[in-house]
């Protein structure tokens, strides 16, 4: 299969690596140069990793990264059977990228969005062919997160989400149907983790690196929700938390926070930028708040 992704940042870099890791061939486009090139550089190093730790072989990790095309061309993808694309999470950016991507590619062209929050519905909306439309949700990191939500609109032709559940399952990964609705599973259960953590910072009640302490020590996450979102980047958590809050008709349980939303306004988006809640100044030691 040869698998369009468009957008080369955090998750279209780490999708791909899943993609052409499951067997296809995959183009990975983005309409900036330097992110195309962090992309290559970031699979390849993950490739070499992976062949150092025994995980693969040097051949295997070699032709993995054989079936990745970079391109910054769009009509590259004209042959595409599936496009995926992991743009800002913007809807009108996105609805405009699947106009032209239809004009591009075949009918029978499986088109979908990595959107943690909007809704697949209006997306699909945009194209003329909005029953071959899909969500197909990862986690970050890509490579490592187990669980793809698969996300049929209401537009989605029968059949389709079964298909694309397959297809996940093929790639090594555990995907979950949810239905068409604001953060679908994970990303609304996780909206009150992170807006109560900032209100407990707010209040003064603990700080952040107590906070993020006990949720990792006690309560058996993996990290703690400051640096969990500064992981996920503000720019992408705190658009998908208003977006999340609009779409459930403004109500208080899923409200924004000030504290982050000047993050957000500010560019300090988290590892991304080397500054979000904690400093990333010196990548060689701790984060400091
Ligand atoms: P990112 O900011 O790391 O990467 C986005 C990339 O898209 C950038 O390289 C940018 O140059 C490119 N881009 C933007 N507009 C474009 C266009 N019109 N055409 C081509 N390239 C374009 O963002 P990230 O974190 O990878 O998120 C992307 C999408 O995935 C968003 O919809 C986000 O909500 C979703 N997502 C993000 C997760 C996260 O933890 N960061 C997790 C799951 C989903």
């Amino acid at each position: 299969m040869i698998v369009g992704i468009i957008g080369s940042g955090a998750m279209g870099a780490g999708i791909a690596q899943v993609v052409a890791t499951a067997g296809h061939t995959v183009r990975l486009l983005d309409q900036n140069t330097q992110a195309l090139q962090r992309a290559g550089h970031s699979i390849q190093g993950s490739l070499t990793k992976l062949a150092e730790k025994g995980k693969l072989t040097a051949e295997a990790a070699t032709a993995i990264f054989g079936r990745l095309q970079l391109t910054e061309d769009i009509h590259s993808f004209s042959d595409c059977e599936l496009v995926l694309e992991a743009i800002v999470e913007d809807l009108p950016v996105k609805q405009q990228l699947f106009r032209e991507v239809e004009l591009l590619v075949s009918d029978t062209c499986i088109l979908a969005s990595n959107t943690s929050s909007l809704s697949i519905a209006s997306i699909a909306a945009a194209c003329q062919k909005p029953e071959r439309f899909i969500g197909i949700h990862f986690f970050n990191p890509a490579p490592l997160m187990q669980l793809v939500e698969v996300i049929p609109a209401v537009q989605t032709r029968a059949g389709l989400a079964e298909e694309v559940r397959g297809l996940v399952q093929s790639w090594g990964k555990l995907p979950v149907l949810t239905k068409d609705t604001p953060g679908f599973i994970v990303n609304r259960v996780a909206r009150p983790f992170y807006g109560e953590a900032i209100r407990v910072l707010e209040e003064g009640i603990a700080d952040m690196a107590t906070i993020d302490w006990a949720m990792t020590e006690l309560g058996g996450f993996r990290m703690g929700p400051f640096a969990l979102m500064d992981f996920i980047g503000h720019d992408v958590n705190y658009r998908v938390t208003e977006s999340v809050f609009t779409s459930f008709f403004y109500d208080p349980r899923y409200k924004p926070s000030f504290t982050q939303k000047r993050l957000f306004e500010a560019g300090y988006y988290g590892r991304k930028s080397g500054r979000g809640f904690y400093s990333y100044a010196d990548s060689a030691t701790p984060p400091q708040p």
